[in-house]
């Protein structure tokens, strides 16, 4: 590993430090550099908090004069009615840094490119690059969100050797081991949401929160075009996080009285041919509203249509050595004729975790490749290839 490695190594490992706090920003760390000794370090900590190069130059002072700074992002240029923050190419030029080294370009419109462009007219040597597979791996979620405009989706499903996610009566609990229970609340705590359909609902009542790890919780977000789950459920009632319903206009209209005095955010979005709610219009809804990546967790009905619909970007099976014979299973009808035709997971990684199996990889190459390499797109997404064959 050579010196800017060695840096960019440091610079991830602060960035990792802002997981779950910095959405819909990215995670950014950075490390100053002299003589090949760090002498600052900082790293965005949540939204809306000085940058993570900021936040290093500040704590560098006069001794960044000349330095190198290194981060995993390509630093922001620009000034937007929304953004909280001063553009930080202007830092870096102010404080006499002489080379900028960083992973990868931003996708931000306002950015990709120009940040680096802004260096290197006022002089300041750039390479770009370093670590740049570990860094696309690092904020996959908000570089496809920054792209798509709809929400990075991560499928996880808990399911016996024979498939099942729930035995005959519908109780789920204690489908997987401990060790990948605790794997999922972390999980939980670094995305900006959870969603679940309505049968879940009905039958679990969950509540969705992060239990057995430290971490923040993330949104609730259910599926129940018809609001026939949520009134009276548990979630309606709590505070611990926000909670977003879909559902249909008519049923807002109907039973959305039930829900007058608690904390509930209805989202109305149109049907589709199937009678549910238009997932594809409900996750652009949810982007909408800056959220940048969820974690879905089921069941079956909610699996199978957001596989059908190419809205999974990632699906993660934990895999428990029992059987349920009878059911549910975890996935139905996704349109498959042939077997020729069945789709294969790519950049596919198994292992074990406690007693159970691990099998997660990118599922849709329609969702990933397609959206990435639109006409026009130029550099600063060629490298968001590298992106797709990462995982969490
Ligand atoms: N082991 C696990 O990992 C795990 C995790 C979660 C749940 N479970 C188990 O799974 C079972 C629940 O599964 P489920 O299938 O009954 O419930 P579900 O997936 O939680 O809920 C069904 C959802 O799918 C939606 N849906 C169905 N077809 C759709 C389409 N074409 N377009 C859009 N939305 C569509 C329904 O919409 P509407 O809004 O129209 O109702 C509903 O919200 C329970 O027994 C639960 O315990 C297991």
């Amino acid at each position: 590993m050579d010196s800017d490695q060695r840096h960019m190594v440091r610079a991830l490992e602060l960035a990792r430090l802002g997981a779950g706090r910095t959405s819909p920003n990215p995670m950014v760390g950075a490390v100053v550099v002299v003589d090949d000794e760090v002498v600052a370090e900082g790293w965005h900590e949540s939204y809306g908090a000085p940058h993570a190069e900021a936040k290093a130059l500040e704590s560098a002072g006069s001794t960044a004069r000349g330095s190198t700074l290194y981060c995993n992002l390509e630093p922001c240029c620009h000034r937007t009615p929304d953004k909280r923050t001063p553009p930080c190419t202007e830092k870096i030029i102010d404080a006499g840094v002489s080379r900028v080294v960083f992973a990868v370009y931003d996708p931000n419109p306002h950015v990709a490119g120009l940040g680096e462009q802004a260096l290197k007219q006022a002089g300041i040597s750039v390479t770009y690059g370093v670590l740049r597979d570990e860094a696309s791996l690092l904020n996959e979620p908000f570089f496809a969100w920054i792209q798509r405009s709809v929400p990075y989706v991560h499928l996880k499903i808990a399911a016996t050797l024979d498939g099942r996610i729930a035995s005959r009566d519908g109780s789920s609990h204690w489908i997987s081991g401990e060790q990948s229970r605790i794997e999922v609340h972390r999980l939980r705590s670094k995305y900006d949401a959870v969603m679940v359909g309505a049968g879940t609902m009905i039958s679990d009542d969950p509540s969705l929160t992060v239990r057995h790890v430290e971490g923040r919780n993330p949104a609730r977000i259910i599926v129940d075009s018809g609001l026939r789950a949520v009134p009276g459920s548990r979630m309606a009632s709590d505070d611990a996080a926000p909670v977003y319903v879909l559902c249909t206009r008519e049923a807002e209209i109907r039973r959305g009285g039930e829900l007058a005095g608690t904390k509930v955010k209805l989202i109305t979005c149109p049907t589709d041919a199937s009678g549910h709610i238009d997932l594809f219009v409900a996750m652009q809804e949810i982007g909408r509203r800056g959220i940048t990546s969820i974690l879905v967790e089921g069941g079956r009905g909610l699996a199978t249509a957001m596989i059908r619909r190419h809205l999974v970007d990632r699906l993660s099976v934990y895999t428990n050595p029992s059987l349920m014979g009878a059911g549910v299973e975890w996935l139905g009808d996704i349109g498959v004729e042939g077997a020729e035709s069945r789709p294969h997971l790519r950049c596919v990684t198994t292992r074990t975790v406690g007693e159970d199996v691990l099998v997660t990889g990118l599922i849709d190459p329609a969702r990933t490749y397609g959206s990435l390499r639109a006409p026009g797109e130029g550099r600063a997404f060629d490298q968001m290839a590298g992106v797709l064959c990462l995982q969490d």
